[in-house]
């Protein structure tokens, strides 16, 4: 069945289900069409995403979008161990770039790093010098990884049940899933309580996305919110931290997270359902709160 016919079979299904009025069923219809995935070369077969930024490139996104606004290279001066957990490693590039760069200013730290993936790609995509060796070395050993100062273990599966195998506190969260309209799975209110369970209080959270469910989740599940990096003419990325400092919102954006339907967390209840599921609902909630 092709994707669209898919997403139309579901649809008249859940609007069967949920008794949706024909309003509500064209909205939903029309929103979902608008942000479900498109199929073309060179990125995930599920997803229609690529790995990265194709405009800043993996070096830049890991440096400026995570491991920057993570505050972990200044905890690498002071501390001698280092908790990191990455949502989606995908190619591993920002578990190598972030090792290289906090082993570079503390050469005896010690870091924990545990990241989770569905099922990373059978593919490398070679980095550039000085990351080239390391990420030969880390990609050869996975999934456990022992090196130096690297501890890293790759944990396959979906996120949404793999991460209640860890009982870890740390200092940073990279939020790297595909974005969360198109995987709205890690994306959840439901999903970042598990990750917020595993993060210290004056630990940050961050990602490249500056979408108003995720934002609005952290905020109702008690985080500071903050803007991380802007490139270009897009939307800033995000920090968020229960009790560190993050860097403030533009007013646009506060306003726009205090009072846009669009603000609604994804509600993900049995942390189980299926990606249009979990749109078609979020779709119905904003609708509800009076967007057309
Ligand atoms: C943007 S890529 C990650 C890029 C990666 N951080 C890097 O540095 O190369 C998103 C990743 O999320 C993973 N993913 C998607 N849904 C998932 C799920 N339910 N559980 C775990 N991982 C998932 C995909 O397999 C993909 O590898």
């Amino acid at each position: 069945m092709s994707f669209w016919r898919e997403v139309e079979a579901f649809l008249r299904s859940f609007a069967l289900r949920e008794g949706l009025t024909e309003e509500e069923f064209r909205f939903v219809e029309r929103e979902l069409k608008r942000y479900a995935p498109k199929s073309f070369k060179g990125v995930h077969p599920v997803y229609g995403e690529p790995y990265h930024s194709t405009t800043t490139g993996p070096v830049a996104e890991a440096l400026g979008k995570f491991l920057g606004p993570s505050r972990l290279l200044e905890k690498a001066k002071k501390y001698d161990e280092l908790t990191l957990l990455e949502v989606g490693f995908g190619l591993g590039h920002n578990a190598v770039i972030t090792a290289a760069e906090l082993l570079k200013v503390n050469p005896r730290l010690r870091i924990n790093y545990y990241a989770l993936d569905l099922s990373p790609p059978p593919y490398r995509e070679p980095l550039p010098p000085p990351y080239d060796g390391l990420q030969r070395k880390i990609l050869s050993a996975l999934p456990e990884v022992e090196l130096n100062g690297l501890r890293l273990k790759l944990i396959t599966g979906d996120a949404r049940k793999t991460i209640k195998s860890l009982s870890i506190k740390a200092d940073a969260v990279f939020h790297d899933g595909f974005s969360p309209f198109r995987n709205p799975e890690l994306w959840s209110l439901e999903f970042l309580a598990l990750v917020k369970e595993r993060l210290k209080d004056d630990g940050y959270w961050v990602s490249y996305s500056s979408s108003l469910a995720v934002r609005r989740a952290l905020l109702e599940l008690g985080f500071k919110v903050g803007s991380g990096v802007k490139a270009g003419r897009k939307r800033p990325s995000t920090v968020a931290s229960l009790k560190g400092e993050v860097p403030p919102l533009e007013p646009e954006e506060k306003e726009k997270l205090l009072s846009s339907p669009y603000a609604t967390p994804i509600r993900d209840p049995t942390l189980s359902a299926g990606p249009l599921e979990l749109l078609a609902r979020y779709f119905l909630e904003v609708f509800k709160k009076g967007a057309r």
